[in-house]
């Protein structure tokens, strides 16, 4: 598929897997009409971390108005769309269901195609995505691509060779890249989600305070970041018993740095691996200015990054990647169920 012989289309998008209640409106695959996200961060900050049963039951309240206004922001009704791109998986079962049934009732209601998304490569295609103030879409990724997606759940490298084709290279053992960076914060007294308190927090900080262990699995391209958790652990432990004050700026800054290593080296040697055109690199800690640097100063090759807004989880990126699957002939049926374990491969 020539991005220049693209169909037009205008998608749908709903979002709902984990903390967000989210729906966007994409033109043409690329065009952000609008982008709503409702996030319920708030609610869950007291338990430091996802409560599924209040994530899905918010879902319930906010997503028929979340829909709602993102019609009105387009300036479109539901009869201008072509098909609703809803999230399938992988995600918290209970708030997967909400997003998927709403879908399902506008695709009912409307006769217009469901094309069922996988979150992760929603999360890829955000780097298609104008930026919301944008005119010009960015020029559009260029396959064979090396694609990193660290998210909250997940850090995996993918190679693609076009459209909605993924080749997983490996992805990680234990905790996925924002899954430590939110436990070190817990660790270290910062508030949840842990990527922004720590992003913050280094600002004030030395990264070469503490040399943190770089898990590089040679021989892999899989990652590992439980043993740079565990001797984080160990260092507030120490702290904690020889009576000091824990260098929280300092901490944090080592362990950024320590993750932003791994990430960056082995993407880099990957991309070189596989005779990546370009690199993508998306998902929630993409939103990390230490890593983008680090990416955009060390990498030969071109490296696409979405934009903040859509970094973290939104619905902008799930009607792109449905309207990539949509012209690929993607039809989902209205008994589509969740898949909250959905690998991409
Ligand atoms: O993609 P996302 O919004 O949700 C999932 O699909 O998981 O990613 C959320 C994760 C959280 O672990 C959060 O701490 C991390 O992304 N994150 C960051 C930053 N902003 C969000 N990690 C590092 N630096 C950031 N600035
Ligand atoms: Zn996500």
């Amino acid at each position: 598929m020539a991005e220049t012989s693209l169909p037009p289309a205008r998608i749908l998008g709903i979002e709902s897997s984990c903390d967000e209640t989210a729906a966007a409106v994409i033109e043409n695959g690329r065009f952000l009409l609008s982008s709503v996200v409702a996030s319920q961060i708030d609610l869950h900050a007291a338990y430091g971390g996802v409560f599924p049963e209040v994530a899905s039951r918010q879902h319930i309240k906010t997503i028929y108005g979340v829909v709602d206004q993102t019609l009105q922001q387009a300036h479109i009704g539901l009869g201008d769309v072509d098909a609703i791109a809803v999230t399938r998986g992988p995600g918290l079962a209970g708030s997967l269901v909400v997003g998927l049934n709403m879908a399902k009732g506008i695709a009912l209601a409307g006769n217009v195609p469901l094309v069922g998304v996988n979150h992760l490569e929603g999360h890829i295609y955000s780097a298609w995505v104008t930026k919301p103030d944008g005119k010009e879409p960015p020029p559009a990724p260029k396959f064979p691509l090396m694609a990193l997606l660290v998210s909250g759940g997940h850090s995996e490298l993918y190679v693609m060779e076009k459209h909605i084709q993924y080749t997983r290279l490996g992805g990680t053992l234990d905790d996925a890249a924002g899954e430590a960076f939110d436990k070190v914060a817990r660790l270290l007294g910062l508030a949840y989600p842990g990527g922004p308190s720590i992003e913050k927090a280094s600002k004030e900080g030395d990264p070469q305070a503490f040399h943190f262990p770089r898990a590089r699995l040679e021989g892999t391209w899989d990652f590992s970041f439980s043993g740079l958790k565990t001797a984080v652990l160990r260092l507030v432990r120490k702290f904690e018993e020889e009576g000091k004050p824990i260098p929280v700026a300092d901490m944090a800054a080592s362990f950024q740095a320590a993750v932003v290593d791994v990430l960056v080296e082995k993407t880099l040697y990957a991309a070189e691996e596989y005779s990546a055109k370009e690199i993508l690199v998306a998902g929630g800690v993409s939103a990390n200015k230490a890593l983008r640097e680090a990416f955009l100063s060390k990498s030969k090759l071109k490296v696409n990054i979405p934009p903040l807004s859509l970094c973290t989880d939104n619905a902008a990126m799930i009607a792109t990647a449905g309207y990539y699957r949509f012209v690929n002939g993607t039809r989902d049926p209205l008994d589509l169920d969740a898949l909250p374990n959905w690998l991409l491969v």
